[in-house]
């Protein structure tokens, strides 16, 4: 499935190197056109000679290392890239792209490249967690660069958490995806230059001044004090977004139900359970706010009556009542005023026209379609497949890739969408002002 593919598989200095040979084997394997760089830590844990025998091609460690007078070696092997892999990923190097630094040969063919870059890091827990690790990794998801997100389990450091290398065979299903999805390095290059207009002509902070509010979770209805129904949602699209709205330097609210991940920090949280709360705690503050990201699973029904007490087993079967709960987007819709209201719509079947008419009858700016039948997208998993829909129909199209980058592309949509807006009015109320002046005269 990866024939004719060029990858770029850079390995960086961790225990986890080792499992570099199996990931260079099962992408040759496949069909690709493996070239190794291997940073010097790298070559402590394992020897080029192994990279090079799987690989079937030279591997490279130094800068100056020139073999080919007719071509300068990183230049070159940038170029021919379809794709740059770099696994496993060392916090060192996760910063050392993140702020452009080019010392070494992997370092610098990153810079170099216009391949797509897909990165799967692997180190101690709290080295993952460190805000310094996250702060990079999200400047490089705003810049379109790919996770492949660590998995949970005993660590070699000893500890237990999140930081081991995503499993070879894991890692290749995730670069066979990417391919299946953008057919070309051209398709790849493409994404990477629609996300950098929207950033780079706004400020360096282009949501700085605004107020994102963001619903998560999902929200659950209780039968009695100890029971209750809800649904699978995890949190994790709703925080990404509020992770990526606080990088873009907005305030953010999140209003949140049951989550099952942790909250990012430097936001405002408010914790709902309900429906209803979460209606509440969002209607109270729409005025203030300028964009509401409504990524929470919300329960559409809930029990009509709520027992006090615990319920007693009596006959065979239990029957529960439920009714219709309000619709929090429609109702945001019906008053909206300056804001801009971007919804979701997570479908198992007719991903389009599902989500155009929820676009229509909730009054959204725009939606956000996912399949969530799909095993590898959706509730609960780290990454997203998603359709954005405006009012005309299709806007863009964003392949598999973390819920990270997701959330900070619909974020740049949104900005792209305010200015739009901006630009729109601004004849509107300059001509306004002009009648103003006659008016006085
Ligand atoms: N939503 C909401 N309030 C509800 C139901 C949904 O605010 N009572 C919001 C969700 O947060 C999401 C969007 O509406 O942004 C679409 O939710 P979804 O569950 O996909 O669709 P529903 O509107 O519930 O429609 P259906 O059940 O027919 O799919």
């Amino acid at each position: 499935m990866l024939n004719g593919k060029t990858i770029v598989l850079g390995i960086t200095g961790g225990i986890a190197a080792y499992k570099a040979a199996t990931l260079c084997s099962k992408l040759s394997q496949a069909g690709a056109n493996v070239h190794v760089i291997m940073t010097k830590s790298a070559t402590q844990f394992i020897s080029e000679l192994t990279l090079q025998t799987l690989s079937r091609n030279l591997v490279y460690t130094d800068t100056f290392d020139e073999r080919d007078p007719e071509v300068v070696s990183h230049i070159h092997i940038a170029d021919s890239a379809d794709l740059v892999l770099i696994a496993p990923a060392t916090a060192n190097v996760l910063a050392k792209m993140a702020y452009g630094l080019a010392d070494d040969m992997l370092s610098t063919t990153v810079l170099a490249t216009m391949a797509p870059i897909m990165v799967a890091p692997a180190m101690n827990v709290h080295m993952y967690a460190h805000p310094a690790v996250q702060h990079n990794m999200e400047l490089l998801r705003q810049r379109g660069v790919l996770f492949i997100e660590p998995g949970e389990g005993p660590l070699a450091c000893g500890y237990t958490g999140k930081g081991r290398l995503e499993e070879p065979e894991q890692i290749v299903e995730q670069v066979q995806a990417f391919f299946n999805q953008s057919t070309t390095k051209k398709v790849g290059a493409a994404l990477l230059e629609t996300l950098a207009p929207v950033h780079d002509s706004a400020a360096e902070l282009p949501l700085a001044g605004r107020t994102v509010l963001v619903t998560a979770g999902g929200t659950l209805e209780r039968i009695d004090p100890v029971r209750y129904i809800t649904n699978d949602s995890s949190g994790k699209m709703g925080f990404a977004v509020a992770e990526a709205a606080r990088n873009m330097g907005a305030h953010v609210v999140v209003v949140a139900g049951q989550t099952q991940v942790d909250p990012p920090v430097g936001v405002e949280l408010v914790r709902v359970e309900s429906t209803q709360q979460m209606l509440e705690a969002v209607m109270a503050r729409y005025e203030a706010v300028d964009v509401v990201v409504k990524a929470a699973a919300v329960a559409d029904y809930r029990p009509v009556t709520q027992a006090a007490q615990k319920l007693k087993k009596t006959g065979e079967r239990l029957v529960i009542e439920f009714e219709r709960n309000p619709d929090i987007l429609e109702t945001l819709g019906r008053n909206k005023t300056h804001q801009l209201l971007i919804g979701f719509a997570a479908e198992t079947e007719k991903l389009e026209e599902h989500a155009r008419g929820k676009l229509q009858r909730k009054n959204c700016d725009l939606i956000v379609g996912n399949d969530v039948s799909r095993a590898d997208a959706g509730f609960g998993s780290d990454n997203n497949e998603v359709h954005i829909y405006n009012k005309h129909g299709l806007l863009e199209r964003i392949p598999l890739m973390s819920k990270g980058g997701v959330a900070t592309r619909i974020l740049q949509l949104a900005v792209a969408q305010m200015q739009a807006k901006a630009a729109q009015q601004k004849p509107v109320e300059q001509s306004a002002r002009h009648d103003e002046v006659h008016a006085v005269e």
